[in-house]
């Protein structure tokens, strides 16, 4: 469907960028497997370097994994609660060159994040990269191989509470035009 901003005529999927929110609360309900998978679909359109795709996605329903990620991440309380959680992965194998799957493995990670926004479901992404005591529990928890490296996990559940005001965030300060 389209609609119209400011006299350009966009797709939905400029509204739904725009009203995606970091959800935290989650009801007890558990998402199906058909969603996840789209999700997970998703992620795997992002753009790449060259479309090399350098990701791999680890899906977790365990609760005593995600039980154990809250013990070294400080900022995942949510986990308590979500339904899933999907580590977003990269593989130095596959990478277009050194340290392209942190770009590649970001874009999958956003696309995520939208196409559970989509579906009326909740998500955050919760930091992994850059910190290096998180990247190794993390690794260890999951049994990475020594070529994969995690980038972002992105807590899912369904959200208890949706409406949340869209924040301006408009800053045309940010904006130059041809040069600084
Ligand atoms: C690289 C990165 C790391 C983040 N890490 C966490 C995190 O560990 N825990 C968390 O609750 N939110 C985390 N967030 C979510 C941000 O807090 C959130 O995106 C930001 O406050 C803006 O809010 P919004 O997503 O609702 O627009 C992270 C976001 C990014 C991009």
């Amino acid at each position: 469907m389209l609609f119209c901003i400011k006299n350009l005529f966009v797709m939905e999927l400029y509204e739904g960028l725009i009203s995606r929110r970091s959800i935290r609360k989650y009801s007890s309900e558990k998402i199906d497997d058909p969603k996840i998978t789209a999700i997970v679909r998703a992620g795997m359109y992002a753009p790449s370097a060259n479309n090399k795709r350098p990701w791999h996605f680890i899906v977790i329903d365990d609760r005593s994994v995600m039980t154990r990620i809250m013990k070294f991440h400080p900022y995942s309380a949510m986990l308590a609660e979500a339904s899933h959680v999907i580590a977003v992965c990269g593989d130095e194998k596959l990478e277009n060159g050194p340290g392209y799957y942190k770009l590649d493995c970001s874009a999958a990670t956003q696309n995520i994040l939208l196409a559970a926004h989509a579906l009326g479901l909740g998500a955050v992404w919760l930091g992994i990269e850059p910190r290096e005591q998180r990247i190794n529990a993390l690794s260890e928890l999951l049994g990475l191989p020594a070529h994969i490296h995690p980038l972002s996990l992105v807590a899912l559940g369904i959200p208890v509470n949706s409406t949340s005001k869209i924040p301006d965030r408009f800053e045309p300060q940010k904006i130059r035009k041809n040069k600084w």
